[in-house]
């Protein structure tokens, strides 16, 4: 299991409201009690944090805001101590303005690094280049008064597209990779990797007829043309082939993309990366009939040899407890951790976090900023892991960067540790069963047909078979299954072939 952490508001240790790497080390024994394998860390790197970190100033260093690359080894140790892995987030579609490469790219058209990043003269009216949207609204194209070219930016006009076209910027790109994994490191989670080449012509992309008022503006254009081009895979090959030159390294890819197109990503003959980010469960309407079609369906479109993986949700995205509500949260949790393949879950989840309430004037995401009161924020998403019942959660001795959530003296690790019911014992007992059972951890994993509210699916391994059913309703449902109970979402002590409303077991099945 794959377990984000967000650094910002994981655990603070020197009193300035933002979490840093000194925390996330104090808090590994949590990471190591829950039952994690590994955990990935979102970006730690010299950033001015204008997009919180996925805006790089330097790929390999440290932000001081986190520490220093001292407290990275040292956490690093204390990690790899504990039998935990850790994947940094490498951000190669973009840096910052403000990374030297761009700081001389932008300084003249004849800089040896002016094709390091993506310039284009204006169309013939002056305009931009073309028709292409940054993911943060408007043209994603921004005006160099200086050097009188464009240049592009998929994201923040602050985060300027690096040009992977260019062999020496790609050089450079796998030096920074490789520098992490001399270190140690355990593999990274690769930002936004769908984005990185693209259509070397850079045509317009066509208009989407389905966009309506309230959409985000990138929506106007299908990325037909910007992202997803054959020439992202020989990329992806390369990392790879890095990553195969250490042992057991892991490449983790942020994909956004439809199950028959995320696939390619997992490469030919396993040459992409190792999992390519399946975050359906994150977009997907909690309905049982269609939950089985998707797991069904991603689960027969692997590749050979292609290992599934599941997420539940992440920085960006609202939290599984607010999308579902609490008591389906938990039947959520069951689902992650009982499908075939590696689940990531995010931070505070295993605690039941939801979306934190942030005021007006506490808004710090420039994807709310950009566009406000569409419910794009990701603020409500970013608040501080609440450890325990004191001053600030225990999470700061100052005021925290983002509020705590409101029930943060309740809803906390410390809260919920010694109490079997909790959110966070369920999450411990998934795991625990998940490492006892090779079924659950590797076996072949089948539908069973089911009707209405109910979800169930099989796994065995060897003699070992396991049956998980779920209620994602509020009514009773039969299951005709017998089976020892190993674990009930509601407590139940017996399985007597009725799930209660928003219960969800794991029957260990005798033949
Ligand atoms: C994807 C990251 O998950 C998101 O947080 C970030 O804003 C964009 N990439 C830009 O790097």
């Amino acid at each position: 299991m794959i377990y984000q952490v967000y650094p910002r508001s994981f655990q603070d240790t020197n009193g300035d409201g933002v979490g840093d790497l000194a925390g996330i080390e104090r808090r590994l024994d949590h990471l190591v009690a829950l039952g994690v394998d590994a955990v990935w860390i979102s970006p730690i790197f010299p950033s001015p944090m204008v997009d919180f970190g996925y805006d790089v100033a330097d790929y390999t260093g440290v932000h001081p805001l986190f520490g220093t690359l001292a407290d990275f080894d040292r956490l690093l140790a204390a990690a790899h101590a504990r039998g935990l892995r850790l994947l940094l987030d490498f951000v190669p579609n973009h840096s910052s303005d403000q990374h030297p490469w761009f700081v001389e790219s932008r300084s003249s058209r004849s800089n040896p690094r002016r094709d390091w990043y993506i310039w284009r003269d204006p169309a013939p009216d002056g305009g931009p280049p073309n028709n292409w949207i940054s993911d943060f609204g408007g043209s994603a194209w921004q005006w160099d008064v200086g050097t009188g070219q464009y240049y592009y930016h998929a994201m923040l006009t602050e985060q300027p597209d690096l040009n992977w076209r260019n062999p020496e910027l790609r050089a450079a790109m796998l030096d920074a990779m490789r520098f992490w994994f001399d270190r140690g490191t355990d593999g990274f989670r690769v930002d936004i990797l769908w984005h990185m080449i693209k259509h070397a012509d850079f045509p317009d992309n066509p208009a989407n007829p389905d966009w309506r008022e309230g959409m985000a503006d990138m929506h106007k254009v299908l990325q037909l043309h910007s992202t997803d081009q054959p020439d992202v895979f020989a990329i992806a090959a390369e990392m790879r082939a890095l990553a195969d030159s250490y042992d057991d390294r892991v490449l983790v890819g942020e994909i956004y993309l439809p199950v028959e197109r995320l696939m390619a990503y997992y490469g030919k003959d396993g040459d992409g990366v190792h999992l390519p980010f399946n975050f359906q469960l994150i977009d997907a309407a909690w309905d049982a009939r269609s939950l089985h079609r998707m797991i069904r369906d991603y689960d027969a479109a692997l590749p050979q040899g292609g290992w599934p993986n599941w997420v539940l949700g992440n920085h960006d995205r609202p939290r599984i407890a607010t999308r579902v509500g609490e008591a389906q949260a938990r039947v959520a949790a069951m689902l992650l951790l009982t499908l075939r393949g590696t689940p990531t879950l995010y931070y505070g989840d295993e605690i039941g976090l939801t979306d934190g309430a942030i005021p007006p004037d506490r808004v710090r995401d420039p994807r709310e900023l950009r566009e406000p009161g569409l419910g794009f924020g990701r603020d409500p998403v970013r608040t501080p892991m609440a450890w325990d019942g004191g001053p600030q959660a225990g999470f700061s001795a100052a005021e925290p960067w983002l509020p705590l959530h409101a029930n943060w003296r309740t809803r906390n690790v410390a809260g919920q540790a010694d109490d079997a019911r909790s959110m966070l014992s369920l999450h411990r007992d998934l795991l625990r069963l998940r490492r006892a059972h090779s079924a659950l951890a590797t076996g072949s994993l089948t539908m069973i047909e089911a009707e209405g509210d109910v979800i169930a699916y099989q796994r065995v391994s060897g003699s070992e078979r396991i049956v998980v059913a779920l209620n994602l309703g509020r009514d009773p449902q039969a299951v005709p299954v017998r089976g020892t109970l190993l674990l009930s979402t509601i407590g139940s002590d017996v399985f007597t072939g009725r799930l209660e409303p928003d219960e969800g077991v794991i029957l260990l099945v005798q033949d």
